[in-house]
């Protein structure tokens, strides 16, 4: 049912709407309260933008970020008009989907700003893009934005959001000519793939064209911000759209500063997320 759902909705522009209009929710409320001279913390808005994405997908259902009981309330009334639905799997369903949607994508935003706001001049040269694909194709089309792109993955591998991956082995296996038993837990991490100097050179540094070749995006599949194999992040597709479209609507319509000193990862947990990382938000004109 995941997969049909997200096949319908996924490259229609339904999808593509769903997002835009979350998306400015988003702008709508970092400048409301980001652009005065202290700035915000911008997690609990990019938390509403993407809980939005989902719950409208999933029920056709939005919510206000100032309404916490919505969400309980959204799981009952879905439980009881879907008679196929009993309220367990419902439950279930939507609590992983949205463990997995919110704090995922709201930190790989938060890390996008953070890291932003400390490179105007990236923050420029994207925005001539966007601007010049908004002359040529009255939107923002990720095949005019190679640049872009290539900041994104960078983003995504300097500080991937997840980093352990927890997994069983379901049969004998040798890698390396080590033994992995059946049944065998195997702890991964994408942060030493990601941040490997045989794969990625100078890994501790921003570099915004890593991914960006004579004025091509150049894909790199080493960037497994996603996870690997075949069982890997089932909202990988929605979630890369997202982050285009609420990126790239953030650097069209503000210029970002860093507003608190501290770059510093909050103590780790599942999700790997930036300790105080309040961003100005300046309208641009
Ligand atoms: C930047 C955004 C995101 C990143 C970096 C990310 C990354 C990941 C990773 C690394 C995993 C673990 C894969 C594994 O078991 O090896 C995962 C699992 C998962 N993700 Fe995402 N994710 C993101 C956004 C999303 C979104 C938007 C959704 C839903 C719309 C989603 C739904 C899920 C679910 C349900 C799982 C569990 C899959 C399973 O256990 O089989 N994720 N994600």
């Amino acid at each position: 049912m995941w997969y049909q759902t997200q096949q319908k909705l996924t490259g229609k522009n339904r999808m593509r709407e769903i997002i835009e209009q979350s998306s400015s929710t988003v702008n709508g409320i970092l400048f409301r309260n980001g652009s005065g001279p202290k700035g915000m913390d911008p997690k609990q808005a990019f938390v509403n933008g993407t809980v939005n994405v989902v719950s409208e997908f999933s029920f056709g259902l939005t919510f206000d970020i100032d309404d916490p009981s919505m969400l309980q309330n959204m799981m009952l009334i879905a439980a009881e008009t879907e008679p196929g639905l009993g309220f367990d799997v419902v439950a279930g369903t939507v609590f992983a989907t949205y463990a997995g949607a919110s704090d995922t994508l709201a930190n790989q935003l938060h890390w996008f700003c953070i890291t932003l706001a400390d490179h105007p001049d990236v923050q420029e040269k994207i925005h001539a893009e966007l601007v010049a694909s908004l002359e040529s194709e009255n939107e923002i089309k990720k095949d005019k934005c190679p640049f872009t792109r290539s900041v994104l993955l960078e983003v995504q591998r300097l500080n991937p959001v997840i980093d352990t991956l927890i997994h069983r082995s379901s049969a004998d296996s040798v890698v390396d000519d080590v033994l992995i038993e059946k049944g065998s837990t195997i702890q991964g991490s994408t942060y030493a793939v990601l941040h490997n100097p045989q794969l990625f050179p100078e890994p501790e540094l921003f570099k915004a064209d890593r991914f960006y070749k004579e004025g091509e995006f150049v894909n790199d599949i080493r960037v497994i911000a996603f996870g690997l194999g075949l069982r890997n992040c089932i909202g990988k597709q929605i979630a890369a759209d997202q982050y285009f479209i609420f990126a790239t609507n953030i650097i069209r319509d503000f210029r970002l500063s860093r507003s608190s000193k501290s770059l510093q990862i909050a103590k780790h947990r599942f999700v790997r997320m930036p300790k105080c990382g309040n961003v100005r938000f300046i309208k641009r004109e």
